[in-house]
């Protein structure tokens, strides 16, 4: 693992959006895995503004997103297909024929997933996937104890993560509770990781998934196993990290 310590918010936007786009420029057809959340907006923005300095060019880049509630249509201002479109591939010269986000709506689960799976492994692969971290270690939907083998999938949402997430929705009741999610192994055959966590109430979550026990209770653990990962923390994330901790 390579621990990249930021100042602050806009640090960590800035270094993210630096290694997407260094991975952009080497190869012009790159496979983004992509998040959503709080934390990714910052370097969506920054990503934009490369584009607008013609220093990065969307046109042959295909994206797959990591997540989408389950019952959610992509209309709906709180799926995560309207906050890729609102916070970056409105704003990009992105052909809507690369953007893969898994249908939150569709009628057959199983095929939905196994389709992205496949789609995904058609491309060769994600070349560089962007994580968000959730207060209870989980990385895309995989909620604590998640078999680490599974790969695309539906899952029931935890309720720590129900709690948080509903900040964005007007009252709790509101937070679909289950999401389709790629898989750890998913996940874990993406070729770079770029993990970002920003705020004390990631502070735990990171410590357990640089020093802790590998286990399912804390998904990110998986990720001292890959051979490719570099987080990104802040000095309120990095809070309960070691100074050795490189
Ligand atoms: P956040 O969510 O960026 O909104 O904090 C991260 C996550 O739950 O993965």
């Amino acid at each position: 693992m390579r621990i990249i310590r930021v100042d602050n918010y806009d640090e960590m936007s800035k270094k993210a959006a630096d290694l997407v786009a260094s991975q952009m420029i080497l190869k012009h057809n790159s496979v983004l895995g992509l998040a959503t959340g709080d934390t990714p907006i910052g370097m969506y923005k920054e990503l934009i503004k490369l584009y607008n300095e013609k220093k990065i060019d969307f046109s042959d880049v295909r994206s797959f997103n990591l997540d989408e509630y389950y019952g959610i249509s992509k209309e709906n201002n709180q799926s995560y297909y309207y906050y890729m479109m609102n916070n970056l591939f409105n704003h990009v010269n992105m052909r809507k024929e690369n953007i893969n986000i898994l249908d939150g709506k569709t009628d057959n689960v199983a095929l939905e997933c196994l389709n992205y799976e496949k789609r995904i492994k058609e491309v060769g692969g994600i070349d560089i996937q962007v994580l968000g971290i959730g207060v209870n270690g989980h990385i895309g939907f995989n909620e604590p104890n998640v078999n680490f083998e599974s790969e695309t999938h539906l899952v029931d949402l935890d309720q720590k993560t129900i709690e948080s997430n509903s900040r964005f929705f007007k009252s709790i009741e509101e937070v679909p509770k289950s999401a389709l999610s790629m898989g750890i192994k998913t996940i874990m055959q993406s070729k770079v990781i770029v993990l970002l966590a920003n705020g004390e109430a990631k502070a735990e979550a990171i410590a357990k998934t640089v020093n802790g026990k590998i286990c399912p209770e804390v998904q990110a653990s998986i990720l001292q196993l890959h051979n490719n990962v570099n987080i990104i923390v802040d000095k309120a994330a990095a809070k309960l990290l070691k100074s050795s901790d490189k």
